[in-house]
């Protein structure tokens, strides 16, 4: 009963396990894929993941990896989905934890018992289904493995071809096709980046706009990356801002100009100056 249940082993399930483990804490992390990583496993057995083949993380590898783990030198700043999934496999390694991963074990059911949650499991190759009782559950069981398409659905009727993102693998499927992909999220784009390569015309439909960001600022600086500096560190050629009310920094060569993050009444301040720290 003082255990603890860690429902999937993605990202998010492996973060919790690394942490119970660092704190002594007893659990069981049922997974029911054959392997971790969730989403980053490509062709995942567990039929739940959305990667496409050409995948790679949006988020630039300072922001999404892990602390206690950070990612090996030799990774680019933004990996490949088989990059994540190998790094998610030698951060499990590292910390020593796999073999409390009941891999292949659904969980089927999780109910409030006296004391805790009753949670019970399926084994994917036997159906064999058990009850255990737990003092605390943490589902980390993900969320985008499950398709949303428009409801209600739209009038009128369609002969062609319709696939949901979270189905698409690569781009053979659209080749010599007019293909229109709906909406302007990071799937959107990306397939229909994909698929204007080898069909006969893609169309990009959206109801609304949003900004498309480049990966990198001036195509240097990863755009996710964290601040170089820490607060009150200082750039060369910027000096004390006499006002004290933002960083702590100005540009040396317009001392007279007001710094843009400087506190107002209506807008907290910032705890660093974007232009000139
Ligand atoms: C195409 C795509 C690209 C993305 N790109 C980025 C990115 O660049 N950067 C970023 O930060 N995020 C990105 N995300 C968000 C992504 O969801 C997270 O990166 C991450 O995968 C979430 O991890 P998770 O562990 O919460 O869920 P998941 O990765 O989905 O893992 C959930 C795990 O739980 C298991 N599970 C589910 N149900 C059960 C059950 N009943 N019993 C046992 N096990 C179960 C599954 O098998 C799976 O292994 C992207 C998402 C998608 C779809
Ligand atoms: N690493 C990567 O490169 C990468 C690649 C793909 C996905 N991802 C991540 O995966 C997550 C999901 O991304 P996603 O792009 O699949 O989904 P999303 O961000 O939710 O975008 C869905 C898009 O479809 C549109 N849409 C939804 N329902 C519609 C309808 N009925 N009619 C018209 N348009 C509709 C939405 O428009 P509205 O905004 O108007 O609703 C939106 O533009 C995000 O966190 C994303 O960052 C990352």
């Amino acid at each position: 009963m003082d255990r603890v249940c860690v429902i999937g082993a993605g990202s998010s399930g492996i973060a919790a396990c690394q942490v119970l483990s660092a704190r002594g804490i007893e659990y069981d992390c049922y997974e029911t894929g054959s392997e971790i990583g969730g989403n980053w496993r490509y062709l995942n057995d567990n039929g739940m993941s959305s990667a496409y083949r050409s995948l790679h993380i949006n988020t630039s590898r300072q922001m999404m990896e892990f602390k206690s783990f950070p990612m090996p030198a030799h990774l680019p700043v933004y990996p490949s989905h088989f990059q994540i999934a190998e790094y998610f496999d030698d951060f499990v390694k590292h910390h020593g934890f796999r073999d409390r991963i009941r891999f292949r074990t659904e969980v089927t059911g999780v109910s409030v018992a006296s004391g805790g949650y009753s949670v019970t499991t399926r084994d994917r190759d036997t159906g064999e289904e058990v009850s255990g009782t737990y003092r605390s559950a943490i589902v980390a069981n993900g969320h985008h493995w499950s398709p949303r398409m428009p409801e209600p659905a739209f009038p009128g009727s369609f002969d062609g071809e319709e696939l949901h993102a979270h189905f698409y693998k690569t781009p053979e499927r659209f080749a010599d096709k007019k293909v229109l992909v709906l909406g302007i999220g990071n799937s959107a784009c990306d397939i229909a980046v994909e698929s204007s390569r080898v069909s006969a015309r893609t169309f990009l439909a959206m109801r609304r706009g949003a900004h498309i960001m480049p990966k990198y600022l001036f195509g240097m600086r990863p755009i996710t990356s964290r601040p170089r500096r820490s607060p009150g560190s200082r750039r060369p050629g910027c000096r004390r801002c006499p006002s004290g009310r933002c960083c702590g920094w100005r540009a040396a060569s317009s001392p007279t100009t007001a710094c843009p993050s400087l506190r107002t009444a209506s807008s907290p301040p910032t705890r660093r100056c974007p232009t000139t720290c």
